[in-house]
């Protein structure tokens, strides 16, 4: 009976996979926000390095990952595969479980697979500080990391709620030598309007993201990253899936079904996105399940359109799946989840059919979570609680109907520095937050027309 599949560190990913080699249909394009037209290389320079906007645009199939952020990788990948033989046993389910474990980073969760090259290329290029948003305190804590071994300063706006929940994410980053700022802020011309406002505003992603643009595009020796959403990031991860293929041939099995959770789409593209192309290419076709809170549903209840990806509306337009820029989700506690829109590349696969989506309210999560930690030891992230939940209504599912289906997910991030939830949740302090037509349909009313 084997429990983990191991892979060697020569197994590591030569190349990152891309999506866009293998759609029926191309992408729409990214429009610049002033002319509508689509945004050029050129509009992007200000923010990114060269090689990462080039790497947002090509369609090739395989993109090198360079031999130092192998190296770097080579400090926790290959990750694990699991088979949750515990899981299974107490779920009484004829189904076997796997899951692929991305919590084995220095930074707790899969974040660092694309906070490692993207602080690579920023430093390529000559650049010396980058900024970010964070919602969890994951993806900071991951870009603090890269910083640091790559001798860069790094600055984090952490969106308020999560910045006051979680004392020692901050902690963390500091410990790595960044910055960390609760945002709204009054370090930004945005945060200050924001807070002119509404001086108690708990913040969102769409806010620390306008702050951290607001300081790249000022200073020509500052880029910004992002830790989701956009086409790079979601592509660097994609190491995640590739390792599972492998793995699943160790275990000599392949998925029926493979669920991941969604906030801005980069964990779940990285790890569903490999199986989609394979099925796309004629190979083996499993159902592909997306995960995302009921109380902020872009899949499942937004509007697929053009929009911002910001709240001050800096970002350039792109068509993805959206609750509208200025939605403000309440402070529950999967602070990764909270995106209003989604990755645009997860989007378009959405609308042409190539994956499903699901919502859960909060609760149901953290009662999924609680069994996968009763039994397989591991505490899960709130954002990966949603997987877990997908995964075990599936094995539900399979006990219900007799069938012996193989359930893959990605764990995409353990929760220690999510206890607090944990302990709202026993106290039974947390309530499930569901929007009305009406609340959804008044935010997405602030839509740009393209
Ligand atoms: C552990 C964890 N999982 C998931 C997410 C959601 O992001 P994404 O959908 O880009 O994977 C986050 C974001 O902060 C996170 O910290």
């Amino acid at each position: 009976m084997t429990t983990k599949f191991l892979l060697d560190e020569s197994r590591i990913p030569t190349h990152w996979y891309n999506l866009q080699a293998d759609l029926p249909e191309p992408l729409p394009p990214v429009l610049n926000p002033a002319t509508h037209e689509p945004v050029t290389p050129a509009d992007l320079e200000p923010l990114f390095p060269a090689s990462l906007i080039e790497q947002e645009v090509t369609t090739e199939r395989e993109v090198p990952i360079p031999e130092p952020v192998r190296d770097v990788y080579r400090q926790w990948r290959p990750a694990p595969l699991y088979r949750a033989h515990a899981l299974e046993k107490a779920l009484g389910t004829p189904a076997k479980i796997y899951y692929k474990y991305e919590g084995v980073s220095p930074a707790g969760s899969h974040k660092p697979n694309s906070a490692i090259p993207q602080a690579f290329f920023n430093r390529e290029a000559g650049i010396r500080r980058l900024t970010t948003e964070t919602g969890a305190g994951q993806w900071g804590t991951s870009l603090a990391y890269a910083g640091a071994l790559m001798d860069m300063d790094v600055q984090v706006f952490q969106v308020r709620v999560s910045y006051d929940q979680k004392p020692y994410r901050r902690a963390v980053m500091e410990t790595y030598g960044a910055r960390c700022i609760a945002s709204p802020s009054n370090e930004t011309e945005f945060g200050r309007s924001v807070l002119a406002d509404n001086p108690d505003h708990t913040g969102s992603l769409g806010i620390a993201i306008s702050e951290a643009v607001e300081l790249a595009a000022q200073d020509p020796g500052t880029k910004y990253a992002l830790g989701s959403v956009l086409n790079h990031v979601l592509l660097h991860q994609t190491v995640i899936g590739q390792e599972t293929m492998e793995q699943m041939a160790m275990a000599g099995d392949s998925p029926d079904v493979i669920v991941g959770c969604t906030g801005g789409g980069s964990n779940f593209a990285g790890f569903a996105f490999p199986f989609i192309g394979q099925s796309l290419r004629g190979g083996e076709s499993p159902r592909v399940v997306a995960v995302e809170p009921s109380s902020c549903p872009t899949l499942t209840r937004g509007q697929y359109a053009y929009d911002y990806g910001d709240t001050a509306k800096m970002t350039p337009l792109t068509r993805m799946h959206t609750l509208g820029s200025g939605f403000t989700p309440p402070g529950f506690h999967a602070g990764g989840l909270r995106y209003h829109g989604m990755a645009p590349l997860v989007s378009h696969a959405k609308q042409l059919g190539l994956f499903e989506a699901v919502a859960y309210p909060q609760k149901a999560c953290f009662e999924a979570g609680i069994l996968f930690a009763r039994n397989e030891g591991i505490v899960p992230a709130p954002e990966a609680n949603h997987a877990v939940r997908g995964a075990i209504d599936e094995a539900i599912r399979c006990r219900e109907e007799g069938r012996a289906e193989t359930i893959l997910f990605n764990l995409c991030g353990h929760g220690h520095f999510d206890m607090a939830a944990y302990t709202s949740y026993f106290a039974g302090e947390l309530s499930d937050h569901e929007y009305s037509d009406g609340e959804l349909a008044m935010a997405l009313s602030g839509l740009p027309s393209v």
